[in-house]
């Protein structure tokens, strides 16, 4: 072959790759999916992606293509360094073989070096199929980096695709999951395998969709409806945990807190309103809004500082504290702790949720995740009791005796042992029994107990709480407390490491 014809060769190939491509582009596009490199776009601040390993390729013949099905690289996040993988399911369908792992492995090394938080961008058919075991070592090598760098640096996954068996356990073993709805899933057997197994019919959606995940597995932290929208609220969070300067912090807007609680202490509302009016304007960001909704968990700034907000919800369930919401809270206490943001508690809260399904689902267990989580973690951690706090839960939710730097309570809330239902009808039990009108006593009892035992004046008396507060001071006084304890310093006894009740 001439030098002509080997150069029309290979134009010719290029041209055939090139329609290649393009076809597969066309066909991820119809899927309401975009390529790697479009949401690495999205995700990263203009011009700043610098890729790494491009020509790293697949040793099998079949994988042609350069990349093995994954971009890998750095940029920047409002301006934070973040390490980036992104899968191409338009090559090979984004599968993972044994230079795809290795990629990713590389990139996770880099990012703990740099001490960046690493986003997976996941768009994957799973183990390729041609590479057999050497991709199931693979993905043993990423889970292996997952777990040892929890902890070392955040960690998120985007699951953009089809994300399923085995594979789905490096995205769980992540601090935070981002899913849109529709098109992308995550299960551990398809719809396929539960049908030959089980006999039932179930759309892929309704087995491993964003929705599901979101409100019900609890497997999902943040879920938006396009592959652009969840891009963004990957920068938000990002941005979140920065701080800006004093000077660039907006004030919430002027609502008195007083206003916000309903004068009949037994009806709900929604916390999300007070925190609202007590963080920056606009720098809310919740984890897992639609998971255990009794209890409200994010990021925010206050003054310009990010913090960690957990809450109880007395619009859902009273705001009882359930499994579900034990999980949710102890997790993120966790993620905060161990990344250093400061931790506020907004406590409304009768107890822990009674009921047989509770109990037998083992709430001792879950509970005990908040005790852990709350007595292990050294940042700066305050708690604010709104209404009431009653029980083992006031002790759980970052009360002084687990180490609180500073409990404050607002005027007319109630500290107790039990509620003062509960609490009046067993030591009065035999007045209110005698009782030519028991329901009448019964209420007066209540009454008695909660002015005799259950104000929150009495917690203060035995320094259980440091201070009451004017309700629209608490803002200020968040600011003035966390800035005392802002250098506190703590250290765990040497262990290897503490065994949290999973
Ligand atoms: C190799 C794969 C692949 C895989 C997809 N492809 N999955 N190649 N290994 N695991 C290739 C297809 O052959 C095709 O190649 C291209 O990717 C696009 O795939 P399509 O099927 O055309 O796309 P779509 O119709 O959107 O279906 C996507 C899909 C389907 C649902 C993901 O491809 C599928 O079911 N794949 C297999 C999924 C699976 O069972 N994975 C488990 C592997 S075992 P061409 O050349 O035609 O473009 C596993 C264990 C991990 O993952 C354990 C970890 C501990």
């Amino acid at each position: 072959m001439n030098r002509n014809q080997a150069m029309d060769t290979y134009l010719e190939k290029l041209q055939s790759i090139f329609n290649e491509e393009n076809a597969k582009r066309t066909k991820q596009h119809s899927k309401g999916k975009r390529t790697a490199q479009e949401r690495l776009d999205d995700l990263l601040d203009s011009g700043s992606w610098t890729e790494f390993q491009q020509f790293a390729a697949g040793n099998q013949d079949e994988i042609e293509q350069l990349n093995d099905g994954v971009l890998i690289g750095v940029g920047t996040i409002h301006g934070t360094k973040v390490c980036v993988f992104a899968q191409d399911f338009t090559v090979a369908g984004g599968s993972l073989g044994e230079i795809h792992a290795k990629k990713i492995a590389w990139l996770m090394d880099l990012a703990a070096d740099m001490k960046a938080p690493i986003i997976g961008l996941n768009d994957s058919g799973g183990a390729r199929i041609q590479e057999g075991i050497t991709a199931l070592e693979g993905y043993g090598s990423i889970f292996q980096r997952n777990a040892n760098y929890s902890g070392v640096i955040p960690q998120i996954s985007v699951i953009l695709g089809p994300c399923a068996g085995g594979a789905v356990y490096s995205p769980a073993l992540t601090d935070f999951i981002f899913m849109v709805e529709k098109t992308s899933q995550m299960f551990i057997t398809g719809p396929k395998v539960v049908k030959v197994i089980t006999g039932t019919d179930i759309a892929g959606e309704d087995l491993g969709g964003a929705s599901m995940h979101a409100s019900i597995s609890g497997n999902v932290h943040v879920i938006a409806k396009t592959e652009t929208d969840i891009l963004q609220e990957v920068r938000r969070l990002i941005c979140l945990w920065k701080p800006v300067k004093t000077e660039e912090v907006l004030a919430p807007k002027g609502t008195s807190l007083l206003t916000l609680l309903p004068t009949d202490s037994r009806k709900g509302y929604d916390i999300k309103t007070i925190i609202h009016s007590l963080v920056d304007q606009d720098s809310f960001f919740e984890v897992q809004k639609k998971f255990a909704r009794n209890m409200v968990i994010g990021f925010a700034r206050l003054n310009g500082k990010p913090i960690g907000i957990i809450s109880n919800n007395p619009k859902v369930m009273a705001g009882c504290i359930d499994m579900d919401a034990a999980d949710k809270c102890a997790r993120f206490v966790r993620f905060c702790d161990a990344f250093n943001y400061p931790l506020l508690v907004l406590e409304d809260v009768s107890g822990f949720m009674p009921g047989i399904k509770q109990e037998q689902g083992g709430l001792i267990r879950h509970g005990a995740k908040i005790i852990y989580a709350f007595a292990t973690a050294t940042v700066p951690r305050i708690t604010v009791i709104l209404r009431k706090a009653y029980g083992g839960a006031f002790v759980a939710l970052n009360s002084k005796a687990i180490g609180a730097d500073f409990v404050f309570a607002w005027p007319g809330s109630e500290v107790s042992v039990m509620g003062p239902e509960g609490a009046a009808s067993i030591i009065y039990a035999k007045e209110i029994q005698k009782s030519p009108n028991p329901d009448q006593m019964k209420q007066e009892k209540i009454s008695e107990y909660r002015s005799l035992y259950a104000d929150s004046y009495h917690a203060a008396n035995k320094a259980l709480i440091d201070d009451i507060i004017h309700p629209d001071d608490t803002r200020k006084r968040l600011i003035l407390a966390f800035s005392l304890v802002e250098k506190k310093q703590r250290n765990h006894p040497h262990r290897k490491h503490g065994n949290i009740p999973l």
